[in-house]
C-alpha cells in the first residue's frame, strides 16, 4: 500500500511544472513556511492533507476512552481538571480540521471518510480504560507522546499546520503533568492504588511506543516528509527521546516500566529497549484494535446525534444572510 501511495507521489510530482517546483524546493529548504495561497506539488498537499486529518481524526477519537470516566472522576476536583482536558482535545481537532479545510478538503469529505473506515487516526485509542489510573497513565504516557511528536512540527513547512501547533503544545504539556499528578497520588497511595497505576503502566506503555509509528526502515512515506520538512525528526529518532525523558520518571513514581530489556546505555547517552510488537501494531492499524468498533460506533452516533445542530445553525446563517442582503 505505502509503495504504491510512493509511486503515485513519485508521478505526480513528475508531471508538476519543474520552474515552480524548483522554486518551492528551496523555500522549503530555506526554512519558509508554506501559505495556503503559495503553489505547491499536489503530492504535497495531498500528504499534508491525509496528515493533518490524521492528527485532527486522533484528537476527537482521544476524546473517547477519558470521556468515559468524566462521571466516575473520583472527585470534583479531578472531574473538572478531566472535563477541561477532553474539551482541550475537542479544540484540538477542530484547528486541525480546520488547518485541512485551508488546503481544499471539507469537514464534511474528512468526517465522512473517518466515519467509512477510510480514514485512519492514532492506533492507541482502540485500547480501553479499564480503571482510572488509566486516566492517569494516559496524561503522563500519551499526551507525553503526544508532545514528542508535536514539539517538532511546530516548525512543520506548512504554516497554518505549525501555528495550530504553538498551541496544541501548550495545552498537551498541562495533559502530560496531570496525567502524572494522578500517577503519583497513586503510586504514594495504599497498596492497592499502587497495584493500579502499576497495571496501567503495563498496559498503556507498549501501545504509547508504538505511537511514533513504524520503525525508520520500515516507513517509506518518512524520506520524502523529511524532504518536504513536514516531518523534521524520524520515528525512531522521537521514539528514543520518549523512553529517555519517561523512564526517570518512571522510576521517580517507583513503578517498573516492564521491558526486562530496558537498559541505560552509556555509549549511546540513551536507554535500549525490547523489541516492540509489530504484529500488534499492524493489526490495530487494520481496525482490528480491541474497542475499534465501539470507538466507531461512538463517533457515528455523536454525529448523528449532533445533525440537528448543524442544520439550525445553518438555517441560522441562512436566515441572518437574508435579512442583511434585505438591508
Ligand atoms: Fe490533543
Ligand atoms: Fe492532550
Amino acid at each position: 500500500m505505502y509503495t504504491t501511495e510512493l509511486e503515485k507521489q513519485r508521478m505526480a510530482s513528475a508531471q508538476e511544472d519543474p520552474e515552480k517546483l524548483a522554486e518551492f524546493d528551496a523555500r522549503v529548504a530555506a526554512d519558509d513556511f508554506i501559505e495556503p495561497k503559495d503553489w505547491m506539488p499536489e503530492a504535497y498537499r495531498k500528504t499534508l492533507i491525509r496528515q493533518i486529518s490524521q492528527h485532527a481524526h486522533s484528537e476527537i477519537v482521544g476524546m473517547l476512552p477519558e470521556g468515559n470516566w468524566i462521571t466516575r472522576a473520583p472527585s470534583l476536583r479531578r472531574k473538572a481538571v478531566l472535563l477541561a482536558k477532553v474539551q482541550d482535545e475537542g479544540g484540538h481537532g477542530l484547528y486541525l480540521y480546520c488547518a485541512a479545510e485551508t488546503l481544499g478538503t471539507s469537514r464534511d469529505e474528512m468526517v465522512e471518510a473517518l466515519h467509512s473506515g477510510r480514514a485512519k487516526y492514532s492506533t492507541i485509542f482502540n485500547y480501553p480504560t479499564l480503571t482510572w489510573a488509566d486516566i492517569g497513565a494516559i496524561g503522563w504516557l500519551v499526551d507525553g507522546a503526544a508532545i514528542m511528536n508535536q514539539v517538532p512540527l511546530q516548525r512543520t513547512s506548512y504554516g497554518p499546520y505549525a501555528r495550530a501547533m504553538v498551541r496544541i503544545c501548550k495545552e498537551e504539556s498541562f495533559h502530560q503533568r496531570q496525567g502524572f499528578e494522578i500517577m503519583m497520588t497513586l503510586a504514594n497511595g495504599t497498596a492497592e492504588q499502587k497495584r493500579m497505576a502499576q497495571d496501567a503502566l503495563n498496559r498503556w506503555w507498549w501501545p504509547s511506543l508504538m505511537m511514533f509509528g513504524p520503525p525508520d526502515d520500515n516507513s517509506p512515506n518518512s524520506a520524502q516528509s523529511m524532504r518536504w520538512r513536514i516531518k523534521r525528526e524520524t520515528n525512531d529518532e522521537i521514539r528514543q527521546r520518549f523512553v529517555d525523558a519517561t523512564v526517570p520518571q518512571a522510576e521517580a513514581l517507583g513503578l517498573t516500566v516492564p521491558d526486562a530489556d530496558l537498559k541505560w546505555n552509556e555509549a549511546k547517552g540513551g536507554y535500549d529497549f525490547g523489541a516492540i510488537d509489530w504484529e500488534e501494531f499492524y493489526a490495530v492499524v487494520r481496525g482490528e484494535g480491541p474497542v475499534a468498533k465501539e470507538r466507531m460506533k461512538a463517533r457515528t452516533k455523536a454525529w448523528e446525534d449532533g445533525a440537528w445542530v448543524r442544520e439550525a445553525a445553518l438555517a441560522h446563517a441562512a436566515k441572518r444572510a437574508q435579512r442583511m442582503a434585505a438591508e
